[in-house]
């Protein structure tokens, strides 16, 4: 089977939907611009271009995921940090930690944080669901009713070693989307002492069976977002197999600088339908339009900041 990291140059050299400069945009105006190729930008990208009327474009400032092994190889994930995938963001010193100010990553590639976090594949738990559901009065965000999304959006495949998996996790709780997640590969003797021990002593953090199905108190298994030994990103896993549709355009290398305002024809309500964007400081910015919306996916530090940036929130 061709591997992932094979197929992604060979997508970009047949379609060109890749795009790495303003320049190469052959339209100024989509349907939906979304900012951020990470982990909740690639399923917007992949999910609205199923309609083929729908025009998207996506921008990212940061890299493509392709060709890292930092990036591909689970074990190695822990290396991603601090390098070009990272924006390299640092804290404001801590009062907690003897005012230090502590690296803080987050991922500057397709994929985003995605491409760069340390795969441990956790739902939430059934408690945290159900309260959503009675703060919001919305039964739609109880723990079963979002089950569906959680079956859409990953599946269990074999883990890295293959070893047989029964009694290590449930597979009725799994579903059949595109992020493939798996059991650990190779485990060492110690795991098999901790759960066998957990087994033993029973009791309130007992053997946990499939802490992804609600209940997330005891020992179990871990899960993580990789399959066939490599990563399972947002990129892996929504983007690249969508890269080639024609209705689907992404921009790297570059970031989204503002959010312009649409012409006032309703006072009480402001809208935003133009994005500039530009590849450094000193070079040329350029506007593109969404007719539909704009969609911020630019993370928990990306977002706010271009709110900001466009006089949206504190002055
Ligand atoms: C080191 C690390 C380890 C982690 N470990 C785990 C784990 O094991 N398990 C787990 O569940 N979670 C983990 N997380 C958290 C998880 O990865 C994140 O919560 C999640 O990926 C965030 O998704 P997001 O879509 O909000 O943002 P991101 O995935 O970060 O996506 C934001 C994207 O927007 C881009 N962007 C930002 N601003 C702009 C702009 N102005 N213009 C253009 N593009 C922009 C960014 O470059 C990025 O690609 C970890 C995170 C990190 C950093
Ligand atoms: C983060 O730091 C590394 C190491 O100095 C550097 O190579 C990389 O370019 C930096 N990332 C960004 C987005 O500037
Ligand atoms: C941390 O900084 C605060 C604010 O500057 C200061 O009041 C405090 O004494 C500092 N604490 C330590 C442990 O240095
Ligand atoms: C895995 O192990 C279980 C329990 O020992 C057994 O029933 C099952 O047949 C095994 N599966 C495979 C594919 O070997
Ligand atoms: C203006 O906004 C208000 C509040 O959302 C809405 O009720 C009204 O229909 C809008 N008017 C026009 C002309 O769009």
């Amino acid at each position: 089977m061709l591997s992932l990291a094979l197929a992604f140059p060979l997508l970009l050299s047949v379609h060109g939907a890749l795009l790495t400069a303003p320049q190469q945009l052959t339209s100024l105006n989509y349907d939906f611009v979304i900012v951020g190729a990470g982990t909740a930008g690639n399923v917007m990208a992949n999910r609205l271009t199923e309609d083929p009327k729908v025009k998207v474009l996506v921008v990212e400032a940061g890299i493509s995921n392709a060709n890292n092994l930092d990036i591909t190889v689970p074990f190695l994930g822990v290396s991603a940090a601090g390098t070009s995938v990272d924006w390299n963001y640092t804290t404001t010193p801590q009062l907690g930690l003897n005012n230090r100010s502590i690296p803080f990553a987050r991922g500057f590639v397709l994929g985003g944080s995605s491409s760069i976090n340390l795969l441990a594949w956790t739902r939430g738990s059934n408690d945290v669901w159900d309260n959503y559901a009675r703060l919001t009065g919305d039964p739609g965000w109880s723990w079963n009713a979002v089950q569906q999304f959680y079956l859409q959006t990953s599946r269990l495949v074999a883990p890295a070693d293959g070893h047989n998996t029964t009694g290590q996790v449930n597979p009725k709780v799994h579903g059949n989307g595109p992020v493939e997640t798996s059991v650990e590969g190779f485990p060492t003797e110690l795991d098999n002492r901790v759960i066998g021990a957990s087994k033993f002593l029973g009791g309130e953090f007992s053997f946990n069976l499939d802490y992804n199905a609600g209940n997330l108190v005891g020992f179990g298994w871990i899960q993580s977002s990789i399959g066939g030994g490599e990563r399972s990103s947002s990129a892996t896993a929504y983007l690249q197999p969508v890269l080639n549709r024609p209705n689907l355009d992404v921009l790297i290398n570059t970031q989204a600088t503002k959010l312009i305002p649409d012409p006032i024809v309703n006072r009480s309500v402001p809208t935003f339908r133009t994005l500039e964007i530009a590849q450094s400081s000193a070079g040329p910015t350029f506007r593109v339009t969404a007719s539909k919306e704009i969609i911020l996916c630019g993370g928990v530090v990306g977002s706010p900041q271009l709110l900001l940036l466009s006089g949206i929130g504190p002055q």
